[in-house]
């Protein structure tokens, strides 16, 4: 089970130095959908919670429009719960020293699907060795049920109608997988 307490005060990994807050993530237990991305930025290290920032806006518009889920009815959450420096990847050793966290609470969360965003979150919950330009869109069964990946919403921002076209591809992908709520 998540110790909410022990991780708000976590120093397995060097992040721990620089975080303002431990984001943790939040969201109803046993949701249809628990979404994942990278590690937090400036305005969620502020905050205190994921996807607060422009990316979480276009994010949740995005997920509303073609998977008709609102932010309050998904659990979400980092792969790492503290900001890297200059929002840069996080290392490995600093994924490594999160993954334990990160397995807790979807052990405890039980969402009926998982969305994973971007890189770095597809390779760490899929366990994928590709890119996410061929892993976005595929189905994956994972042992508690199906999850996808997609692009990062930053990733959208920054190239546009072309990546927010294939991000709404993949979410209706997605819809496919989500019990109606
Ligand atoms: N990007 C992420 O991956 N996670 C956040 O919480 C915010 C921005």
């Amino acid at each position: 089970m998540l110790d909410r307490i022990e991780l708000s005060s976590c120093t397995r990994c060097a992040l721990s130095r620089t975080r303002q807050r431990v984001v943790i993530g939040s969201g109803p237990q046993g949701p249809a959908l628990m979404v994942v991305g990278e590690a937090p930025g400036r305005t969620e290290d502020e905050g205190g919670e994921p996807f607060i920032g422009p990316s979480g806006q276009l994010l949740f518009r995005l997920l509303e429009e073609e998977v008709g889920l609102t932010r309050a009815q998904c659990f979400v959450t980092n792969v790492v719960k503290c900001r890297p420096p200059n929002n840069r990847a996080p290392k490995r050793e600093e994924l490594e020293a999160c993954r334990p966290w990160f397995d807790a609470q979807l052990d405890d969360v039980r969402p009926g699907a998982v969305l994973a965003l971007g890189n770095t979150a597809a390779r760490s919950v899929f366990g994928y060795e590709r890119g996410i330009g061929t892993t976005h869109g595929l189905v994956v069964r994972l042992a508690g049920g199906p999850g996808l990946a997609t692009y990062h919403p930053a990733a959208a921002l920054r190239g546009g109608s072309r990546v927010v076209e294939v991000m709404r591809a993949d979410l209706r992908i997605l819809k496919s997988l989500v019990a109606p709520s």
